[in-house]
Formats: C-alpha cells, sequence, structure tokens
C-alpha cells in the first residue's frame, strides 16, 4: 500500500459532513500516535469561519469527543495540492475537485472505503439525531477502512468510537 502522510476531507458547506470525518480521523491519530496530518474544506465558501453545525457537533459529543474548535473554510487547488488523498463525501463534491483541478489519482469518495461507492447524504436539512447518527455511521466506518488500509497499527476489530457497519 502506497505511504500516505495527509488527507483532506471535502464536502459542500464544510459544516456538517467533512469536518465529522475530520474529527473521527483526529481520534485515531491520537489513539494509535499516526503520523498523519488530516484537514476538511468545502467546495462552497458558503460557511467560512463557521463552526460545524449543531447536529455534527452534538452526534460527535455522543461519541465522545469535540469538532467544536474546527471552522469552515473552502478547498483551494493551490493551497490543497499537497495533500495525499482528497477524499469526498459525495459524488457531487468528486466531481467538483476535479472540475477545479485536483489530481485525479488523488481524489477517491469515502463511500469506495467500505460502501460500495455510497455517497454520504448531507444532513444539513435533517433536524433529528436519528439522521445525523446515521451520517455519522457511515463516515467513522469508511474513515476507519480507510486508515487500516494505510495504518497496519490501527485495529479492525475494536469498539473505538462505537463504529457499526452500517446498513445499506
Ligand atoms: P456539508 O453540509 O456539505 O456536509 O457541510 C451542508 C452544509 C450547508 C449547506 C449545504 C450542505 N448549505 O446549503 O448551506
Amino acid at each position: 500500500m502506497k505511504e500516505i502522510s495527509s488527507i483532506l476531507f471535502v464536502c459542500l458547506g464544510n459544516i456538517c459532513r467533512s469536518p465529522l470525518a475530520e474529527g473521527v480521523a483526529w481520534e485515531f491519530i491520537k489513539k494509535y500516535n499516526l503520523s498523519l496530518k488530516v484537514d476538511s474544506a468545502g467546495t462552497s465558501g458558503w460557511h467560512i469561519d463557521e463552526e460545524p453545525c449543531a447536529g455534527s457537533r452534538q452526534v460527535a459529543k455522543r461519541h465522545n469527543f469535540s469538532i467544536d474548535d474546527l471552522r469552515g473554510r473552502r478547498v483551494s487547488v493551490y493551497a490543497d495540492e499537497a495533500f495525499d488523498l482528497i477524499i469526498a463525501l459525495d459524488s457531487s463534491n468528486y466531481k467538483d475537485l476535479l472540475q477545479l483541478g485536483f489530481e485525479k489519482s488523488k481524489v477517491k469518495k469515502l463511500g469506495d472505503f467500505g460502501l460500495k461507492g455510497a455517497d454520504v447524504p448531507d444532513p444539513y436539512a435533517y433536524r433529528d439525531a436519528e439522521g445525523f447518527e446515521k451520517v455519522y455511521q457511515m463516515i467513522a466506518f469508511c474513515v476507519k477502512n480507510l486508515l487500516c488500509m494505510h495504518y497496519p497499527v490501527v485495529e479492525s476489530h475494536s469498539n473505538f468510537l462505537d463504529i457499526k457497519q452500517p446498513n445499506s
């Protein structure tokens, strides 16, 4: 497996899905002492400098970690081209990243890591915790699989972060 040392997670707003993916990755970095840089960004500039949405902050808290300190930013091919992997949360983010000019070989969809390429749905309109829990499980399951592929130290069979196989 090719060595990777940096991953950027990208969604539309950078306030719901990609901050959760970044937060989950940070928890793995801390638990397993991984030398990995992670960040997240949005394809839109609609939520620059905003904190993650309430549903995402709450679902992270329910799983005993915090994403409260993350802030929205817009992805930029100039600032972000050095990342080894650029992970899109859905097909539209994927298409937008290629259109922006990111190198195709670096851009993947998060759902490719265990969910047959499924899009992680945009939870922005959800008001219920159940929707955010579903999105959390999809994100956490795929982030864990992605990290397991690149870092043998990450245990695939552990209860860390209460990650369950999502039902598709
Ligand atoms: P995200 O969710 O892409 O997961 O951060 C969204 C957040 C905000 C909007 C859309 C999606 N919005 O339309 O403002």
